[in-house]
């Protein structure tokens, strides 16, 4: 018996980075995952998403481990692919305990150049998605008399970034619906949690390092904000801390954020 077994929970951008290493640690303590992923290239921005074939394989990975995995090919974008991907869940595996908002883009761009487009989609799918996906969630982890949704907001959720002001938008909003929920949410045992990463060492940071012309370490050298002497956490920190937020040891926690900064918002 792990720590979650009996319990399914739901992971948006599950292909790969972050949200592979939530659902297989989640998986490696019992819980049964339900993995969502848009699985292909999208517009913008220009750097690798996960593929079908990740999906696949981290299907395969959970299962070796010994719980259940279903997967999804959708954009959380999707209001109606979002719908399917929970009503499948249910229906495969029962119910919704954890749900892990963890599917985002990130892009530089100026102020004054940035498109439309570039805009529309930061804010759709980094604020937008996690509401679709939570709103269509909700109601099933009110059948089971409560429920965690932690978000995987940014430590741009909690400060300003240098030519992201549509990322830093996007990430303070889910700051905020991280609080409304909460209070909305509490009364029926469904806890809302944010976490605040500093750089993680995930294809979306090579992708964002490859679009500057310079490899991870050189952004990481030139940002310098963390304390600790690290250029970036790994996904494997994150989901430490996902699996405290989602265990019952932070049964009481709710509302508040977690940041995994190595220490860049203390200055
Ligand atoms: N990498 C970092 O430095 C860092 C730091 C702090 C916070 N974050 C946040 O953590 C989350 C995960 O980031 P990551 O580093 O693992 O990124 P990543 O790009 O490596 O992985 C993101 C996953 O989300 C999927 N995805 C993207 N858009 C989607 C959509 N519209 N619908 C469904 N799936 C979609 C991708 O296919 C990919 O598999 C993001 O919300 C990101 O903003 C990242």
């Amino acid at each position: 018996m792990g720590e979650f077994t009996g319990k399914v929970a739901f992971i948006t951008g599950a292909a790969h980075g972050q949200g592979r290493a939530v659902a297989l640690a989640l998986a490696a303590a019992g819980a049964d995952i339900a993995a969502l992923d848009v699985g292909k290239q999208i517009e913008y921005p220009a750097y690798d998403f996960g593929s079908s074939a990740d999906l696949d394989t981290l299907k395969a990975e959970v299962e070796a481990l010994g719980t259940k995995c279903v997967t999804f090919a959708a954009d959380v974008r999707d209001d109606a692919a979002v719908t399917r991907a929970v009503e499948g869940t249910i229906a495969a595996l029962g119910r919704i305990d954890i749900l892990f908002n963890n599917a985002g883009i990130c892009a530089y761009a100026k102020v004054d150049e940035m498109t439309d487009d570039e805009w529309n989609a930061m804010i759709d799918i980094n604020l937008k998605g996690p509401f679709n996906v939570t709103r269509r969630a909700v109601p099933y982890m009110k059948q089971n008399g409560g429920g965690v949704i932690i978000n995987n907001s940014s430590v741009m959720g909690l400060r300003g970034g240098n030519r992201l002001s549509h990322y830093t938008a996007s990430k303070w909003g889910l700051t905020g619906l991280t609080k409304a929920w909460a209070i909305e949410l509490a009364p029926a045992n469904i806890r809302v949690v944010s976490i605040h990463p500093t750089g993680v060492n995930t294809p979306m940071n090579d992708g964002l390092a490859a679009m500057e012309g310079k490899t991870p370490i050189e952004i990481a050298e030139a940002s310098a904000g963390n304390l600790l002497p690290v250029p970036w956490v790994e996904s494997e920190d994150v989901a430490h801390m996902v699996l405290y937020l989602a265990s019952d040891k932070a049964r009481y926690v709710t509302g508040a954020q977690f940041v995994l900064d190595a220490g860049l918002l203390s200055v």
